[in-house]
């Protein structure tokens, strides 16, 4: 099946790189008057004019990609850019055409770090919170994990599955096309396999690309002295999680009260033994250390970051590891946003995601994230743009296949509304409805 989607405003987000950092994050390659093919589940082909001043020089890359169709090594524009072949010749023979009219084309948002497999809610909290208790303090007395943790486990597979898809739809229907999902609310071998299933099934039952991280160590089970729960997480949780090939990813809270520096080396190496690449928790109630032992274990991300200094900034230069925020958390907790803009300026890359959860962030709005990106942590649209998209792609280890437009890749795509035809107006009519169609695997959701 072949759609072709023509007279489409702004074609915005064209790379063939796998994440951008430092000064290639202020730039969004965009065609305008573009148009696109999807053939089955793939982007084709797409073509368009250039914007005045041509396409910035970012990661777009001449040819590179296996699926053009002619084959061909695409000529370059004066800037050293790709401008696609036949550029304002959309394809004839297609099987479905939409009339875009004007509007924007751009990849499906990518949500790195959530925890969206829970069961019922923490409303409580939120007045608990509002009243003047703290994130910590609620977690202290028993509250915060343990209280999602003993819900969890009164809750059928099911059950659990059911109200996870319908976070799972929301998110899709606003327009996210990659979703990472953790464990952690189990805290026993049992109830962490029981959400590591659910999260395996909702990955073998939607269209968006979805990954799954072990997240035992989110905090101690009740009961247990913390020794012997990580004990527990690396000798008897780990393997288990292995041997069913249930996640992807290992991940640690390294925070004060929950999880040291040591704890989570052991528990990364652990996971490593067992080809479970790290992700982490870090920096966010406290400065941790938690960045440092997460770098050393060539984390694909570490996450949170509200409080990092230089030491952090010094140590995640030259890695493979993606910083990533998550501004969702910090505004419904009263925190700090982190330093992305500093990060940006000293060479780095930053990812932003939603840590969808019913304690800390109970949303999984991409361009609610977008919109406290630019506005709280001060990033440029096209830099929280390449934040919730490919780089957000590269800390799930999704973004040789989402996150940009670029052939042979899937197509999870927003068309949105007409109106929205700069990078700029996602964020800032950020309430204004914005989605017209969300395309996965190159079906319309
Ligand atoms: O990323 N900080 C630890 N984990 C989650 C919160 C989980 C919860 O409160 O249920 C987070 O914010
Ligand atoms: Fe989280």
């Amino acid at each position: 099946m072949k759609t072709l989607i023509k007279n489409i405003g702004l074609l915005a987000g064209i790379s063939d790189a796998t994440r951008k950092e430092g000064a290639a994050m202020n730039e969004v390659a965009c065609l305008r008057d573009a148009w696109l093919l999807i053939d089955g589940d793939r982007i084709s082909d797409f073509g368009g004019t250039l914007p005045e001043g041509g396409l910035p020089p970012s990661g777009v890359r001449p040819s590179g990609s296996p699926h053009h169709p002619s084959g061909a090594v695409p000529p370059l524009s004066n800037r050293g850019c790709y401008v696609p072949q036949g550029e304002s010749t959309s394809p004839a023979e297609t099987d479905a055409v939409i009339d875009a009219a004007g509007a924007m084309l751009m990849p499906a948002f990518c949500d790195s770090h959530t925890h969206i497999v829970f069961a019922g809610s923490r409303e409580q909290e939120f007045e608990d919170k509002i009243r003047g208790l703290s994130y910590a303090e609620i977690a202290a007395r028993g509250g915060g994990i343990l209280n999602s943790a003993d819900r969890l486990h009164e809750t059928t597979e099911d059950e659990l599955f059911r109200q996870s898809m319908e976070r799972v739809r929301e998110m899709m229907a606003k327009g996210t096309g990659a979703i990472e999902i953790k464990s952690g609310y189990g805290l026993s071998t049992e109830d962490e396999l029981k959400m590591l299933r659910v999260i395996r099934r909702i990955r073998e039952s939607v269209p968006a690309e979805v990954r799954a991280t072990f997240l035992g160590a989110h905090a101690v089970a009740r009961g247990m002295s913390r020794e012997d729960y990580v004990r527990k997480v690396c000798e008897e949780m780990i393997p288990a999680v292995a041997a069913e090939k249930l996640a992807d990813f290992v991940d640690v809270f390294c925070e004060e009260g929950f999880f040291s520096p040591d704890d989570t080396d052991r528990i990364l190496s652990a996971g490593e033994r067992f080809g479970l690449r790290a992700k982490l928790h870090a920096n966010q109630l406290h400065v941790s250390g938690g960045v440092q032992v997460g770098v050393r274990h060539g984390a694909l991300s570490v996450d949170h970051l509200e409080r990092t200094g230089e030491a952090e900034e010094e140590c995640l230069k030259g890695s493979m590891t993606m910083p990533t925020m998550l501004p969702g958390a910090s505004f419904f907790l009263r925190e700090p946003y982190g330093r992305a803009k500093d990060y940006i300026e000293h060479g780095l890359g930053v990812a932003l995601a939603s840590d969808y959860n019913p304690g800390s962030s109970p949303s999984g709005d991409m361009r609610f994230v977008m919109a406290l990106g630019c506005i709280q942590m001060r990033l440029t649209p096209e830099q929280a743009f390449n934040a919730v998209t490919l780089n957000s792609a590269y800390a799930m280890g999704v973004s040789d296949r989402v996150g940009s437009i670029a052939r042979g890749k899937l197509a999870n795509l927003i068309l949105t509304l007409p109106g929205f035809d700069t990078i700029g107006s996602i964020a800032y009519l950020h309430q204004t409805p914005f989605i017209r169609k969300v395309f996965l695997r190159g079906q319309e959701v």
